[in-house]
């Protein structure tokens, strides 16, 4: 039979952690010990007082569907906890609570994109928004996040990139893989742009609470006039470590939430009931499961930033959020993949290709310190002797 695969998946980049990964896997099976820093997931378990709401909504029967746009407690958590944490007051119908930031990410990108629109997204990128553009025929632009602008964007950039065509702009912030964090002077000046060029903002906060001292989490849309044209993206894979959960949401204005409802019905339907619960006690029954999270978070960070920066041919800057760090190897003289190919294969550490983040990650590959303080001490150990060999050659 001939192929009956639609045109569009060519256009697909299928995602390079998982090829990487799955090499690693395989390594294993062979008995060999892969240190693994290559998955964005955190490496912590999901909170104990999570988990009990979970078992208790299974034992009250809360097992159906719950309304398409997540339960009325759930939005009005979501809610109070976007006012208090980021100073945006939304109501709780401006809510919607999809299976998932990545199905969120999709919600919103239909609702908003018609073929032949232009979005401007950074490079590199965690890939949907890359791929979600290309799977609806619109265009993604991409605007470059440079090590030597400390991974903020560049305005001038951005207003060169604005056509007529231009709908939205997605900024992640603090990002993958850079773990950069947008500033405060920055995003008002892209507030600015947008609201003098009359666009969207999709603003994906999935590492808000991984943030490490001396940066500050900014939600643009609580600048002046900012409310109104954001999509404000986050969900509770990252900071409750509950990416299997599928739990996320977007804050938008009303009008846009009951479009991506639609799209939302027929796609997901809902979020789990089970984790929709769960997620209401994370967000209401908090003690400092998150903190301790992340200052441990910032101690492996802070190892392995100083481990890197010793060795002779890498080096990298200090990520201000997320659990990554995205680390030069220009000095190699070999392309990305090549150097996370050698590192796997000789040192037996499980790293990423910045390229598969986009151009702008080549020359870089992306570490994530989702990894014991164990692991990540004899992972830089074992980094710097491939590099040393390799600067040999
Ligand atoms: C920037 C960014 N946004 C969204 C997601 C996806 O989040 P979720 O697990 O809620 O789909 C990720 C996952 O790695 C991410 O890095």
């Amino acid at each position: 039979m001939s192929s009956k695969i639609a045109a569009r998946m060519d256009r697909m980049v299928p995602s390079g952690i998982r090829k990487i990964n799955e090499k690693a896997l395989a390594m294993e099976r062979q008995g060999e010990k892969v240190l693994h820093f290559e998955i964005g997931r955190p490496d912590f378990d999901t909170p104990e007082y999570i988990k009990k709401a979970a078992y208790k909504a299974i034992e009250e029967g809360k097992v159906h569907y719950t309304s398409n746009f997540g339960t009325m407690e759930l939005r009005q958590a979501i809610a109070d906890k976007l006012l208090r944490e980021n100073h945006v007051a939304y109501k709780p119908t401006e809510v919607l609570v999809a299976a998932g930031l990545s199905e969120a990410v999709l919600s919103v990108l239909v609702t908003i994109l018609d073929p032949d629109d232009e979005i401007l997204i950074p490079d590199p990128v965690w890939l949907n928004y890359l791929n979600v553009p290309y799977l609806l025929g619109a265009k993604p632009v991409q605007y470059e996040l440079k090590e030597e602008n400390d991974y903020q964007l560049n305005i001038e950039e951005i207003k060169s990139k604005i056509s007529d065509k231009t709908k939205a702009i997605v900024i992640v912030t603090p990002n993958n893989p850079t773990g950069g964090v947008l500033t405060r002077p920055v995003l008002e000046e892209l507030a600015r742009i947008a609201i003098s060029h009359d666009l969207l903002v999709i603003a994906d906060e999935v590492y808000e609470r991984l943030i490490y001292d001396g940066s500050e989490h900014i939600s643009i849309a609580s600048l002046p006039g900012m409310k109104e044209r954001t999509f404000t993206l986050n969900g509770m894979s990252k900071a409750y470590a509950m990416d299997g959960w599928r739990l996320g949401y977007v804050a938008a204005p009303e009008e846009y939430i009951l479009k991506m409802n639609v799209f939302h019905q027929h796609n997901a339907t809902c979020a789990s009931s089970i984790a929709q619960a769960a997620g209401l006690a994370a967000l209401t029954q908090e003690g400092d499961e998150v903190e301790e999270m992340v200052r441990e978070y910032q101690r492996r960070r802070d190892y392995a930033v100083k481990a890197i920066n010793e060795i002779d041919g890498v080096s990298c800057l200090c990520p201000g959020g997320a659990f990554y760090i995205i680390i030069n190897v220009k000095k190699l003289g070999m392309p990305s993949s090549q150097v996370c190919e050698y590192l796997l294969e000789h040192a037996k550490v499980a790293m990423v290709p910045g390229n598969i983040f986009g151009q702008g990650g080549e020359g870089y590959i992306r570490m994530s310190f989702a990894s014991s303080y164990e692991n990540i001490v004899e992972g830089c150990a074992r980094l710097g002797k491939a590099v040393a060999e390799l600067m040999k050659k």
